[in-house]
């Protein structure tokens, strides 16, 4: 891997060898397979004598440049781009576990994530524990002889709860657990969970890293022994990342940080404005002086993120008409993208669980999640506040 540079030096000239054209802005490798100058070295590089790219399920220039990226920013060796964070997401659980192995995860879950530890896991044996993300007591306690992997998502979505990365990365070394974060909220810029203790790091890149919602995509990053499981896996079941969205991914990292920057300060001021509100019941954002985390979000995050979720004051009905009094803002349910999207989770992305496990992710009924965008911060405040005078 190349020498780190800074953050936005490594996101901006991290290239492929430039070909014989000598094209300036990076070319698309989007091609199924390789060819070989001749049979001998068809043959060394299928025996792995030869490093060279064969067939882009397994390998692919384009693709090496966004993770090469990845890896830089996020401080590990090595990693693999997938078709979509819940394929990265699923590849970090099941690489290194077998039937009988045990997990402790965060119970503060995006939908997915929570179904796949709920009931598909459970199918092949592998057993899981919840424990309240911010309970360090909890996760310690959780832990059995046959546990193997601690999982969390920080900040979480939606709630925002934190993990705190430090205690749980010390608490894998010493049970020999593999520590697995989802660090898709946050992005490599806001926060790198490696320095943290943790193994491997997960990534839907359809959010941030994408930034303008075009790609469905993800990552695994992580060391490269531990990283050689999850590829030996992704190579056989083939959740592999297209070239043209790993091209896509590569040219929006190079904007990632300045990007960050603009939405953290926006996201910033709405969470000011919400909070003083007559008409909110609640509201959280990991860098408000009312969120109970405060002090370990300014730890371990640059900034406070984009992501911002709220309660209304009049219950589910109050949000659903917030949201239907909305002109500009986008009724969605992605993230990270220079729109404002906004969503309503009971009903929408965590609507697949039963109402006592929203209760107890902290998805109440009336819960609203936005992502704050690049629009400018008066228009997005304007949309806010006639929105919610409208709704009274
Ligand atoms: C925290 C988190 N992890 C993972 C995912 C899944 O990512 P994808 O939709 O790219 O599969 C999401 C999607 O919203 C998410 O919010």
């Amino acid at each position: 891997m190349k020498k780190s540079k800074h953050f936005e030096t490594d996101a901006i000239r991290t290239q492929t060898d430039r070909s014989s054209q000598g094209e300036h802005s990076t070319p698309i490798f989007e091609t199924s397979s390789f060819v070989f100058k001749n049979s001998e070295a068809a043959r060394a590089a299928f025996a792995e004598e030869i490093d060279a790219h064969i067939y882009s399920r397994y390998s692919n220039p384009t693709t090496d440049e966004f993770i090469e990226k990845m890896c830089l920013l996020e401080g590990v060796e090595d990693g693999i781009a997938t078709a979509s964070g819940m394929s990265a997401i699923f590849l970090a659980l099941t690489s290194h576990l077998r039937a009988g192995d045990h997990i402790v995860s965060s119970r503060s879950l995006f939908g997915s994530t929570h179904l796949i530890i709920t009931n598909i896991l459970s199918r092949w044996g592998i057993t899981h524990s919840y424990v309240d993300i911010d309970d360090n007591e909890a996760w310690e306690e959780a832990i059995m002889p046959q546990t193997r992997l601690l999982f969390t998502e920080t900040p979480s979505n939606p709630a925002l709860d934190l993990a705190d990365l430090e205690f749980i990365g010390k608490l894998a070394k010493e049970n020999n657990c593999l520590f697995v974060v989802d660090n898709s909220f946050a992005s490599p810029y806001l926060q790198n969970p490696v320095k943290f203790g943790a193994h491997l790091i997960c990534h839907s890149s359809t959010k941030f890293i994408d930034g303008q919602g075009r790609t469905i995509s993800g990552a695994v990053l992580g060391s490269g022994s531990v990283i050689t499981e999850v590829r030996s896996l992704s190579r056989q079941i083939g959740p592999t990342l297209s070239p043209f969205d790993a091209w896509i991914l590569s040219k929006s990292l190079e904007t990632l940080a300045v990007r960050m920057d603009r939405h953290c300060a926006n996201a910033q001021k709405v969470a000011e404005y919400l909070d003083k509100l007559e008409d909110i019941q609640s509201v959280r954002y990991p860098f408000l002086p009312s969120h109970p985390q405060q002090e370990l979000a300014r730890k371990q995050m640059k900034l406070g993120g984009a992501m911002i979720s709220f309660e209304l004051k009049g219950g589910p009905k109050r949000s659903l008409r917030f949201l239907d009094k909305l002109e500009m803002l986008s009724l969605t349910p992605n993230l990270g993208d220079t729109r404002t999207t906004i969503t309503h989770p009971a009903t929408t992305t965590h609507s697949k669980l039963t109402p006592e496990e929203r209760e107890y992710v902290n998805v109440t009924e009336s819960l609203i999640r936005v992502s704050i965008g690049l629009e400018h911060i008066d228009d997005i405040l304007a949309d806010f506040e006639q929105a919610i005078r409208k709704s009274r």
